[in-house]
């Protein structure tokens, strides 16, 4: 017999929402949503799918029918929110998965005195689109069977990769979870460029975009190290080598590993106020 999986949701917003999108049509799945603030919207958005939305804290008798309960909610306000799920009871063999950004296992495990299985995930943005990358670790509780569910909501939503050390959650956090952020503000920055030397702002959104894309695709579907491929372009004398020389002088490898370093201690910090 096939089994159907509750699955509870706190917090909607962004990510939630783009996780929800991906997951309702999934067979063997119900899902229900507590967000508080949004509890309007929300309801008008869901309610042909059948999702139920809390505007407060589920019941100890509700809380007991899922069997997979996810944190989405910031980190600023994960203490808050967190106390109130204190003292449930969970049901048998359930999972509590977080994807906040920073808070580790530990954190869950000291703060919701009945947790036994943890998944702490990593998505990014681009699972607004299904083309996500999200990072998994689980605890030691945490069963092959639950993994097997897990990994297929998270791929629903693009690709996953599971780790074996927690700390690796902060380093992707720091490239893959923040990535697209960096991404969107070179993108913003080579238009910003196009346009002071000349070109309109639809024209250089065109070949702004198309150039990130195609580079991306490129690299993917020849499978070459991106050093050989600028290297392939950038012959002796000619324009790319000069334009690369100029990002090689304000040292672009420093700025990046800078970036990432930046936002690897703040997910670490993050992971470290109140835990
Ligand atoms: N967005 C990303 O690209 C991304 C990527 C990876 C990981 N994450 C992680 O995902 C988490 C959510 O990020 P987000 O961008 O989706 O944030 P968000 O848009 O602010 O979503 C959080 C949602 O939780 C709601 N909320 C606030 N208090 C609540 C409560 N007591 N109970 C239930 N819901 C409550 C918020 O309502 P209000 O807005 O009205 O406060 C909001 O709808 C963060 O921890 C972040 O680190 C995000």
């Amino acid at each position: 017999m096939e089994i159907m999986n509750k699955i509870l949701l706190i917090g909607c917003g962004h990510m939630g929402s783009a996780l929800l999108d991906a997951w309702l049509g999934l067979k063997l799945y119900s899902f229900d949503v507590v967000d508080p603030f949004n509890f309007k919207i929300l309801n008008k958005k869901y309610l042909k799918n059948n999702v139920r939305i809390f505007n407060e804290t589920p019941t100890q008798i509700e809380i007991k029918k899922y069997d997979i309960i996810i944190f989405a909610i910031k980190p600023q306000v994960a203490n808050k929110v967190i106390a109130q799920y204190k003292n449930f009871e969970f049901k048998k063999n359930s999972v509590i998965a977080s994807i906040i950004a920073g808070k580790k296992i530990l954190f869950f495990k000291n703060n919701i005195k009945n947790a036994i299985q943890l998944v702490r995930v990593m998505p990014n943005m681009p699972a607004l689109i299904n083309q996500g990358i999200s990072c998994l670790i689980g605890n030691k509780n945490f069963t092959k069977s639950n993994q097997k569910k897990i990994n297929e909501l998270f791929l629903k939503v693009g690709e996953t990769i599971w780790f074996s050390e927690e700390r690796q959650i902060d380093m992707a956090t720091a490239i893959s979870g923040s990535g697209p952020g960096y991404i969107f503000t070179l993108i913003d920055a080579f238009e910003k460029a196009s346009q002071k030397i000349g070109f309109s702002k639809k024209i250089s959104r065109v070949l702004v975009l198309s150039t990130f894309l195609g580079s991306a695709k490129l690299m993917q579907q020849t499978n070459k190290e991106p050093h050989y491929l600028a290297n392939s372009i950038a012959v002796k004398g000619g324009t790319t080598e000069a334009g690369i020389k100029v990002l090689k002088k304000n040292n672009i490898n420093k700025i990046m590993h800078n970036t990432f370093l930046s936002a690897f201690k703040k997910a670490s910090k993050l992971g470290k106020e109140n835990d």
